[in-house]
């Protein structure tokens, strides 16, 4: 049996200015000559952490875990069974890990060293002489997935402003979603779905840019939004613990300009498990709520998971498929060249099992005279598969492309270019199988995209 402390009191989500949430904790020390020490820390009730439970081993502490009231455990390296596996479904359970590494303890691991740990994806490692300061620690490493603060501009209670409702909570929209998917060997589909979205959003129409690539988010990156709370993953812990409401999710959606937000991804590729299938449906329904027009860039596969029921692991690109599965309309992005062109073919006979109504708009990526075919050879192929599919073709513009990648801007905020026209084209298409209104002319656009934050 586990070494149960009291009953924990309630959890306090906020003590006050300055000091932010409370942290839950598991510990699983073996028999570490530091884990009194360790618990008289996170014991100390102004540390800003709480320790829920001591657990015995390393089942101990993943059953713990798979409670979901936990955000990081602290474990001695010497645990048995310590490994990338554990590592991730501790991860898979929403739970930092922070682990101890003592010399006098565990001279193999210690041999390894911190840099093999971290191998084991583990998120910090201490020595013995860091534990007096392990509840910051703990603390520093939960911050990275918590739930932000509510902004000011929600803040404001239904009291103070009995005749405004809408500031208080964003009045809930009827969304809809588009996909950008696409198949391996970047045929582009980050660099469209952002400048799809800053489209839409140049046109008046609400937009939410969802990063739900389970293989590493990269629309920070290419919007250099330095955001050091994961959207995705602060969402997706909200929804686990059933806490996803649209005031808090909008608080997660970072604003880039009037009518444009993005909701960032994985801070690192390993972080996937985190992102539960259940939470990312709810996700996406939050999103839909938020803004009228949602675009979600994702992955690049659609394998489904294990049929079998006693295999719990969830696919890695079970978010992909959602998304495909829900979405009002999915955009295939294709390379023109034969490798790209037969993968595209591929993709499309693969997603029709997920989606009946397979793709709507294909999106040749690149097109280039010196691939050897032109359009209506193109067309003629992609046809053959997605006879319905709209197909819309996009120029190589390598200095477009890297002006906007460089600059961490949108294309419609960059210079006139081949690729931002092409892209605005690409717009048209997809808004209007959407049947979402002619888009109102706008002036001075590049302003109402400028950044406002
Ligand atoms: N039309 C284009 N002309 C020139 N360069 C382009 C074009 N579209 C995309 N690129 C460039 O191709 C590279 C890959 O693009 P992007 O990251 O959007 O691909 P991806 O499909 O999202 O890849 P990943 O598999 O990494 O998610 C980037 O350097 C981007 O700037
Ligand atoms: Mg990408």
């Amino acid at each position: 049996m586990p070494e149960e402390l009291p009953p924990p009191p309630p959890l306090p989500r906020s003590t006050g200015p300055g000091r932010g949430r409370v942290v839950p904790v598991l510990l699983a020390a073996g028999s570490a000559p530091w884990e009194a020490e360790a618990v008289a820390r996170l014991s100390d009730p102004g540390q800003g952490v709480l320790l829920l439970q001591r657990c015995l081993d390393l089942a101990d502490l993943l059953g713990a875990a798979a409670t979901g009231t936990a955000e990081v455990a602290l474990l001695a390296a010497e645990v048995r069974g310590l490994d990338a596996d554990s590592v991730a479904r501790l991860h898979h359970s929403g739970v930092r890990v922070v682990v101890v590494a003592d010399p006098r303890e565990e001279p193999s691991r210690a041999r390894l060293g911190a840099d093999a740990l971290r191998r084991l994806d583990v998120d910090l490692v201490l020595g013995p002489e860091d534990l007096g300061l392990v509840a910051a620690r703990v603390r520093e490493v939960a911050r990275e997935t918590a739930t932000p603060d509510v902004p000011d501009w929600l803040r404001t209670s239904a009291a103070d402003q009995p005749d405004e409702p809408d500031a208080v909570t964003p009045q809930p929209r009827d969304g809809k979603l588009v996909a950008v998917w696409g198949a391996g060997g970047a045929p582009g589909r980050t660099t469209l779905a952002v400048a799809l979205a800053a489209e839409a959003a140049h046109r008046g129409h609400a937009t939410l840019l969802v990063d739900a690539d389970p293989y590493g988010g990269a629309v920070a990156q290419q919007l250099a939004v330095l955001d050091e709370v994961s959207g995705l993953l602060g969402a997706a812990r909200l929804a686990n613990a059933g806490q996803l409401d649209l005031v808090r999710f909008a608080g997660l959606a970072r604003a880039l300009a009037p009518g444009f937000r993005v909701l960032t991804g994985l801070p690192r590729p390993g972080r996937w498990p985190e992102v539960r299938p259940a939470a990312f449906t709810e996700v996406l329904a939050a999103a839909r709520r938020l803004d009228d027009l949602v675009v979600v860039d994702t992955g690049a596969g659609i394998e489904a998971g294990s049929d079998d029921p006693f295999d719990a692991a969830p696919s890695r690109d079970e978010t992909t498929r959602t998304v495909l599965a829900e979405a009002d309309v999915v955009v295939l992005v294709a390379a023109p060249d034969p490798v790209g062109m037969q993968r595209a073919v591929r993709a499309v006979t693969d997603l029709a099992d997920l989606r009946p109504a397979g793709v709507d708009v294909v999106a040749v990526n690149r097109m280039r005279t010196s691939v050897g075919w032109d359009r209506r050879d193109v067309v003629g192929l992609l046809h053959r598969v997605a006879p319905s599919a709209l197909v819309v073709f996009l120029p190589d513009d390598v200095v477009a492309a890297d002006r906007a990648l460089v600059a961490g801007r949108t294309l419609v905020e960059s210079a006139d270019s081949a690729l931002r026209r092409a892209t605005a084209g690409l717009a048209t298409e997809v808004l209007g199988v959407l049947g979402l209104p002619a888009a109102p002319t706008v002036r001075g656009v590049r302003r109402r995209l400028r950044r406002t934050g």
